[in-house]
Parts: C-alpha cells; structure tokens; sequence
C-alpha cells in the first residue's frame, strides 16, 4: 500500500515533538510537511521547536511553514509554559534551529499541497485548530480537497483546562468550532482515549539508551514525567498527539463512533469545552468521528518499537 501523504499542523510542545518523530519513523506515512501553530508556546517558539526536532534526525530538507501566531478571537490568560517549559520544549537540550521556516505562511502551504493532490492529502492537526479553521475560510477549495483531518482534541470525560475542556480545543474554541461545521471528514482524538496512551519511566530509561535521539527524546520526556506526577501524582508520560499519529499507521488502534459534536464558543467557565452528542440529543448530524476506545498495548508497542527503529536507521 503506498504511503499516505500526510501534513501534521502541530505546536511543538514535547508530545508533539514525538508525534513528529512518530510520523517519520513511519513507512506507512509520507511526511510532505510540518505547520505550526501557537498553542504550547508562541509561534516563534513552537516554529523554532519543529525545526529543532528536524534537526535531530537530519530532515532539514522537509519543509516547515509558521501559521497563525494567536487564536482567531480571544487570546486565553493561559501559560503553557508551566507545561512544556520556558522554551516548549525544555529538556531537549536541542540546539538552535539550522534554518528559518519557510517563507510561506503555513495556510498557503497546506492549501497548495491539497491542490497538488486532491483527495489523496491527510492533514494531522495535534494543536489548536486555528490554522485549519483560517484554511477552511479563506480557501475552501483546498480544506474540501484534503483527503481527511485527524485532530487531538476533545474531552467528554474530563478536561485538562477545566472540567470538559481540553486543551487544543480551549485554546482557539471558535476555530474548532469552525472545523467542526466545515463538512470535512473528521477524527477527534481527545483525552478519553490519549489518557491511556501513556509511556512510564522504564520506557524513557529504555529509550534514553536509543543512538541519536535517546537523549533529546529521554530528556524531553523527563521534563514533561515531572509535570505529571506533580498534577496527578503518577510516573507516567501521556502521548497525546502520538496517538493520533498512531490511528493513521494502524486505524484499528482506536475504536471510533461517528456521532455529532459540538464546542462552547461562550466566555464563560464551560468555555472549550466539547459536546459529544452520542445520543443525537441535539438532533444535528453526525460532524465527526469520536475516538471512544483505544488499544493502549498496542499504541505503547507501536511508539517504541518505532522510535527504536528510526534511531537504528540514523546511526
Ligand atoms: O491537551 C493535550 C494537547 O494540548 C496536546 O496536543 C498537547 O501538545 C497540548 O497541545
Ligand atoms: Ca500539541
């Protein structure tokens, strides 16, 4: 079967970090490009992290283009920092960026790459969804071109930023809320199924030993451990947007109901969050399919024995 030509929108951040890794590990996939996006960090920073993490496995050569620098409406009081580190990636210990991003803005990117194969693009989206709402507005030709659109976001069993908000979507509810109205063949990967994707201890010890990439990967993966035993008190590593990565390279990973879903646009506390209408209560057709079970194995299988692939092909 030939690689599925695929576009990941992300806002590097560690998890998007091994996501993109994830992706070029992946002989199932063909990374054409990488877009970013603020969300875990500015745009300035996010843009530098994706270089970085290109560096890291000499792919210098794929192209990476900046997107929208704040969300389409309001800019939350949120600092992601706290998260991914004063730089978005704290930990890495990756140097400076060899090169700028593209001149292109991220938008017209993804926009010329659907035209140039219509039907046949997927684009990835593991951060806030501003870049594919401002794809979906301003050129609709090519957001109906894309092959499909696999987001991380979502929560209908507990948020990140309140009780059913989830991060991504919080960030920019009005452009999700757009996305979800455009009519594209959508996924939704939220934190009901990335909250059992998860790396412990043992495995960053492992993958530290890993040529070329063990210590950036070990490191950035440590910085991200610590935030989370702080919030829930546990040694484990939640790999959020791997996870939607995973779902292209083996579909059957998640267990997907196709039902109608809808984000609070209001300004309120419930703001972000994502309305999982399973029981069509809200009687709108089905705009998305939610991702509801997840082969946690078989992900934590996979991402391993991937990275563990990628790092023998660099050394
Ligand atoms: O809520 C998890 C999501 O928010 C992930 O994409 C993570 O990178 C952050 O952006
Ligand atoms: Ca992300």
């Amino acid at each position: 079967m030939a690689p599925q030509p695929l576009i990941i929108d992300c806002d590097p951040g560690i998890d998007d970090a091994i996501a993109i890794l994830l992706a070029l590990a992946s002989p199932e996939l063909d990374v054409l490009a990488i877009t970013t996006v603020a969300g875990n960090a500015p745009l300035a920073n996010t843009t530098a992290n994706g270089l970085r993490v290109l560096d890291l496995v000499g792919r210098s050569d794929l192209l990476l283009a900046a997107g929208a620098e704040r969300p389409l409406v309001r800019v939350p009081g949120d600092d992601s920092s706290e998260t991914h580190g004063e730089t978005g990636l704290d930990g890495s210990n990756l140097p400076a960026p060899s090169r700028m991003a593209a001149g292109e803005h991220a938008v017209d990117l993804i926009a010329r790459l659907a035209l140039e194969r219509p039907g046949e693009v997927t684009l990835a989206a593991v951060g806030p969804l501003t870049n594919v709402a401002l794809l979906a507005a301003l050129r609709p030709d090519a957001f109906a071109a894309l092959r499909r659109i696999v987001v991380m976001g979502g929560a209908s069993n507990g948020g990140n930023m309140s009780p059913y908000a989830e991060f991504n979507i919080w960030f920019d509810p009005e452009a999700a809320e757009r996305v979800l109205q455009a009519g594209q063949d959508l996924t939704l990967v939220g934190l009901d199924v990335t909250r059992q994707a998860i790396l412990t201890s043992v495995d960053i010890d492992a993958l530290e030993q890993l040529p070329t990439i063990g210590p950036a990967v070990a490191g950035m993966l440590r910085f991200y451990m610590r935030k989370h035993v702080d919030w829930y008190g546990e040694e484990i590593v939640y790999q959020h947007d791997s996870l939607a990565i995973a779902h292209l390279i083996d579909p059957t990973i998640l267990g997907l109901v196709h039902c109608h879903v809808e984000v609070d646009t209001g300004v309120g506390p419930a703001r972000g969050s994502t309305l999982v209408d399973r029981l069509s209560v809200f009687g709108g057709g089905a705009n998305a399919h939610w991702a509801e079970s997840v082969a946690a194995e078989r992900f934590r299988a996979l991402l391993l024995g991937r990275l563990g692939e990628l790092a023998a092909r660099l050394s």
